[in-house]
């Protein structure tokens, strides 16, 4: 059996590693890795396949910094010449980006059969360029592996499943299969850093390109590092469009994006989670660390209903709300909201029934 994953961007170096990893135990599974290049700095892409040891890619298609539309239709062209010349029995995308579609996309109408890992989640705000990928990439796709009952939920409520030519499977999340296997390898950043912080990332369109939110934002963060560091590694986006004053805050620690394993440094060694990563809110959990999400709404229910999770959008009150409550929250992280580690396991056992 053949196998390739279409990957480009970080979070999606993450999540097949724990597919990867899994894959080699099974020499009859032939494994090809098609990087599209969206995202191409070292820290952005190289240093995942390092440090997790993923297999170098077999293609990189270096499309990248586009629009949407152009980074998916030219995605779209090279991803089908290699799918023609490989002819995979499957091709498993990631998440929600515009890899993610263009691989389900090129893959479908070269009726080669699509997995979607990280299926039906849904932010129901279709302003959001990723809830397009999502919904489109589930719509056409033959195996849906969804991480949690709620993403299982999603689907049936579309409608998808009940004309069997989609098939909907509960795998559990393979970021969590990351997070256990990698922690015992968290690494220390090469910086100062001090007893107690805050972990801190910014990257998503509505934020950073809405200057009053980022704006918003920022005033949060200046107000919250009177009390307490904040450490912020700064994604290329953001990094590109934050005004110099920002830059300047004190005891606002901006840095370049770290590896994978210092991320779980950090995540081990925080005092909470700020963010708008859909990836990190899960990882604070997964870490026993309570979040504040910067966004509006987030795909991962299950964190708010079970209180580890507050989502208060950009407005600086509210953030400031939610910091100044979290310190007296104490939970019981021991609840098995996204398999526990098996989700791999259980993706390729189904792709090998
Ligand atoms: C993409 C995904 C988003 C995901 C995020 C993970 C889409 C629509 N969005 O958003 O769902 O949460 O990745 O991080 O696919 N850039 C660099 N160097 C890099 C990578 C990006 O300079 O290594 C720059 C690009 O030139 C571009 C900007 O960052 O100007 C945004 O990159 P892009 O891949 O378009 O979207 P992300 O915001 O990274
Ligand atoms: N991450 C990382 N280094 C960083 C910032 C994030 O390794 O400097 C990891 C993070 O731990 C998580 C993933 O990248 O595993 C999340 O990716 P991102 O926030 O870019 O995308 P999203 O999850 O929002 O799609």
């Amino acid at each position: 059996m053949l196998i390739t994953h279409i990957i480009g961007a970080r979070p999606q170096f993450i999540k097949a590693a724990a597919v990867s990893r899994e894959i080699a135990k099974y020499p009859e599974i032939e494994e090809k890795i098609v990087h599209t290049g969206q995202h191409f700095d070292a820290n952005m892409s190289e240093i995942f396949f390092q440090q997790m040891k993923i297999p170098e890619p077999d293609y990189n298609l270096e499309v990248n910094s586009l629009s949407h539309g152009a980074m998916t239709a030219r995605m779209l062209k090279k991803i089908e010449k290699v799918l023609l010349s490989e002819r995979p029995d499957w091709v498993v995308v990631y998440g929600d980006t515009n890899s993610t579609l263009a691989g389900a996309l090129a893959a479908k109408k070269l009726h080669i059969k699509v997995a979607h890992v990280e299926a039906g989640l849904r932010s129901f705000n279709r302003r959001m360029p990723e809830e397009i990928n999502r919904i489109l990439t589930d719509k056409i796709s033959d195996l849906l592996f969804c991480p949690t009952d709620s993403a299982v939920r999603n689907l049936q409520n579309e409608g998808i499943g009940s004309d069997h030519l989609t098939e909907i499977f509960k795998s559990g999340d393979v970021m969590q299969d990351a997070a256990i296997f990698y922690s015992k390898f968290s690494c220390k950043p090469e910086f100062e850093i001090p007893e107690k912080f805050v972990l801190a990332t910014i990257h998503r369109a509505e934020n950073t390109d809405d200057p009053q939110k980022l704006n918003n934002i920022f005033n949060a963060f200046q107000k919250i590092a009177e009390k307490i560091t904040i450490i912020l590694p700064l994604h290329p986006r953001t990094r590109k469009i934050l005004p110099q004053e920002i830059k300047k805050i004190s005891n606002l620690k901006l840095i370049s994006p770290v590896g994978y394993l210092e991320m779980i440094y950090l995540l081990q060694n925080c005092e909470l989670v700020m963010t708008d990563s859909g990836g990190l809110q899960k990882e604070a959990f997964f870490f026993q660390k309570q979040c504040i999400t910067l966004r509006d709404e987030t795909e991962w229910i299950e964190l708010v209903d079970h209180g580890f999770n507050s989502v208060v959008g950009s407005d600086t009150r509210k953030i400031l709300f939610a910091f100044s409550e979290i310190k007296e929250k104490k939970n019981d992280y021991s609840i098995d909201l996204y398999g526990n580690g098996k989700a791999s396991e259980r993706i390729l056992q189904k792709l090998l029934s």
